[in-house]
């Protein structure tokens, strides 16, 4: 025990705790010292080896104790003032606290083993039960993965990111008010994306016009809930994208699905459905579709802006997928031609940077806009607008296009190198290579059941999916979207290994 000389406990020696074992002080941490020793008085309270009442060293003491200076130590008692550790008692010191704030909730019913079990046992309006699990729980993380499509974040400017977000979440902490609503997205951020728009695809915007989302996902959702009622029609491609297809049916709308082959969306078929139903929507991915990953050529999409404005529909115009090109420039979107206010434009970061950082926009009329962020205010009263701040400077600051050019080239080398492998495979994997984009559309011959492959690939340490859930509305669910942007060379050919012993072995 250490004895102590506290002038602060009018002359007395008390028996002092060994404070400097029970607050021990690591330099090196990123947490400042004096919440170290804050949280490190905590845990001592909470163990019971200090009770309610013992005086704590005066602040002097205990700074030459521990070797630090008196200011860090009366930093650490406000903090635990503020929490009501201890009570500050005038001329005497710092008290621990009679009244401890780590209250346990009071027991008012008869104890049962578990508080909830499988059913909510009134009745609800349940989601489609009819979805097929893709997988079974993943009990181990495989060594590779074969994902849908993602982007490689090692690549992203994700430190610069989080340094600019550290800075912004301390300037946001000490101003501790928000301008205004922010369920449009951080006005910084909206404004960056006026210029980024602008440059990348040709879009002639202002802020009104745009409104940033939590991932498309988000954008997708508003749009249909502003566009589509009960009973009316939503032109999709056969096949599409599956939760763009369960919010519509969420919403009562009934889907009608036209082919779509490697041109795009059958524009024959989607005037042949105009004059057939009164359309509302049509629901298109223009670039690199989900799952098959075909562009959208130049003259269907002069036709679809041409059917839009005489049967006149709404086209959700969803470009996830913008960014990455490698054998020639994109095409622009419909949403920057003629369209006299009917296309609403959906894009998403999440696919550009990191699946991670869940910011994506949508961009329409000022008038529509308006009102889904009156609709988004519902679900989610903001996004993380700090993150938003902290990408519209990367993105002002000339980042994002540096590192969406390093990206590009990665991903083409992986894409050459994927399709080398896969030819390997002719016969029992076909595909076609896609102009952009983050995935190959792999189509595994009848002989190869994707749901046994998976599951002796799983075995090996690859995951890839079973073929159901992702691609809803395909009458042959033996294919799959082959992400290759998320592994580099040496660790998609050793996927491909994997998969290949696999596929080789009998199934
Ligand atoms: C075609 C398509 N649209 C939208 C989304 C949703 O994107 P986000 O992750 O930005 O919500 C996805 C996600 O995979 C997608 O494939």
């Amino acid at each position: 025990m250490d004895y102590l000389y506290c002038p602060d406990l009018k002359n007395r020696v008390v028996q002092m705790l060994p404070f400097t074992t029970l607050l021990s002080i690591d330099k090196e941490s990123p947490q400042p010292i004096y919440l170290q020793i804050a949280n490190n008085v905590v845990n001592i309270i909470r163990e019971g080896q200090i009770k309610p009442g013992t005086m704590l060293p005066g602040t002097r003491e205990l700074a030459k104790l521990l070797n630090i200076h008196r200011k860090t130590v009366i930093a650490a008692y406000d903090e635990l003032y503020a929490q009501s550790w201890i009570d500050v008692i005038p001329r005497k010191g710092a008290m621990i606290a009679q009244n401890l704030p780590d209250l346990k909730p009071q027991r008012w019913n008869e104890p049962r083993l578990s508080s909830y079990g499988e059913f909510l046992t009134v009745p609800f309006y349940p989601m489609d039960t009819q979805t097929p699990v893709s997988s079974a729980p993943v009990l181990r993380l495989p060594e590779f993965i074969i994902d849908e499509g993602y982007p490689d974040s090692r690549l992203a400017p994700l430190d610069l990111l989080n340094r600019e977000y550290r800075n912004r979440a301390k300037q946001a902490a000490a101003r501790k008010w928000l301008p205004g609503t922010l369920a449009g997205g951080s006005p910084l951020l909206r404004e960056a994306l006026v210029s980024y728009l602008l440059e990348s695809r040709g879009l002639n915007i202002q802020t009104q016009h745009t409104m940033v989302t939590h991932g498309a996902q988000m954008s997708i959702y508003i749009a249909a809930s502003l566009l589509l009622q009960a009973g009316d029609h939503v032109i999709v491609g056969d096949p599409s994208y599956f939760l763009a297809n369960k919010v519509f049916e969420k919403l009562g709308a009934r889907l009608i699905k036209v082919p779509v082959d490697a041109h795009g969306m059958d524009m024959d078929a989607v005037e042949q459905a105009c004059k057939k139903h009164k359309v509302n929507v049509l629901y298109v991915i223009p670039h690199h579709h989900h799952p098959t990953t075909v562009t959208l050529s130049p003259e269907r999409r002069m036709r679809l802006l041409e059917l839009s404005r005489r049967f006149d529909f709404a086209i959700i115009e969803d470009d996830y997928d913008y960014e990455f090109h490698y054998s020639s420039a994109p095409y622009l979107p419909l949403a920057s031609g003629q369209h006299e206010g009917r296309v609403i434009y959906i894009g998403s970061f999440s696919k550009s940077i990191a699946s991670s950082v869940r910011i994506g926009f949508m961009i329409a009329p000022a008038d529509f806009i308006r009102q889904a962020i009156q609709l988004r205010l519902m679900i989610d009263l903001r996004g993380d607008h700090i993150l938003e701040d902290a990408l519209a400077v990367l993105i002002q600051n000339g980042d994002v296009g540096r590192y969406l050019k390093k990206a590009n080239k990665a991903y083409f080398d992986r894409l050459n190198n994927i399709c080398t492998s896969l030819q390997e495979l002719k016969g029992i994997i076909d595909f076609e290579r896609p102009s952009g984009g983050m995935a190959i559309w792999a189509r595994f011959n009848k002989d190869y059941p994707l749901a046994k492959v998976a599951d002796a690939a799983a075995a090996k340490g690859l995951y890839i999916s079973r073929g159901f859930q992702s691609h809803g509305n395909l009458r042959d669910g033996n294919s799959i979207r082959m992400g290759f942007a998320a592994m580099n060379i040496g660790e998609m050919n050793a996927a491909i290994e994997i998969l290949s012993k696999v596929l080789k072995a009998k199934i």
